[in-house]
């Protein structure tokens, strides 16, 4: 069975996302001057350069070419707030945005593809992110919690971040044609659930 052109591009961004996370983990494991939390973030790296293997091995199984979808990120790009000079805490913050809705487009992806080896990948896919979000949730709260002026700004920034992210994928995807649209019917039928609960859980850690 062919893996419609659509998804071709969804894995390869996916992995490209995948494999970015994972070095972003790692620079900032390597400048962390605090053994627990070195330990926390070089997990986390390890475990998105996991997933990129998993798409990796997918690619490869399925025979899904690699594509040049670097070029053609014309909107938001998912890791461009983090840049050298971020903090921890900002950086933890936009990846607790970003992470709320990863599961969600996975389970988009689950309910759109008609393959069943993507469908087992996205299980395994959501299943991990519980445990990603979790530990960078309690830590913004603690620092919430201790008076981190920090903490506020860089939520709402995310915040931010992660509805343009969100919003600027609607029009990549109808470029589509057929397939697009069925995707979009999937992402529009969620949308307004889907926007509370990122909203919601964003908006708990600093009130
Ligand atoms: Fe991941
Ligand atoms: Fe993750």
């Amino acid at each position: 069975m062919v893996v419609r052109i659509l998804e071709q591009h969804m894995i390869n961004s996916n992995f490209a996302l995948e494999i970015t996370g994972s070095q972003l983990f790692s620079r900032f494991a390597r400048k962390e001057q605090e053994m627990e939390m070195r330990g926390k973030l070089l997990w986390h790296a390890q475990e998105e350069l996991r997933h990129a293997m998993h798409y990796q091995l997918l690619m490869q199984k399925l025979g899904i070419p690699i594509l040049n979808v670097h070029s053609k990120n014309s909107y938001p790009s998912y890791w461009a707030p983090v840049g050298a000079d971020s903090s921890l805490v900002q950086f933890l913050a936009i990846v607790h945005a970003l992470e709320l809705r990863a599961p969600l487009y996975y389970q988009y992806h689950y309910d759109f593809t008609m393959h069943d080896e993507i469908k087992k990948l996205m299980k395994v896919l959501i299943a991990d992110e519980d445990g990603h979000i979790e530990w960078i949730r309690q830590y913004l709260k603690a620092e919430q919690r201790k008076g981190n002026s920090e903490v506020k700004l860089a939520v709402e920034t995310a915040l931010k971040h992660e509805q343009a992210y969100y919003e600027g994928s609607f029009p990549l995807f109808a470029q589509f044609g057929e397939e697009g649209k069925k995707y979009l019917a999937i992402l529009e039928a969620d949308k307004q659930r889907a926007q509370t609960f990122v909203e919601q859980h964003m908006l708990s850690l600093i009130n």
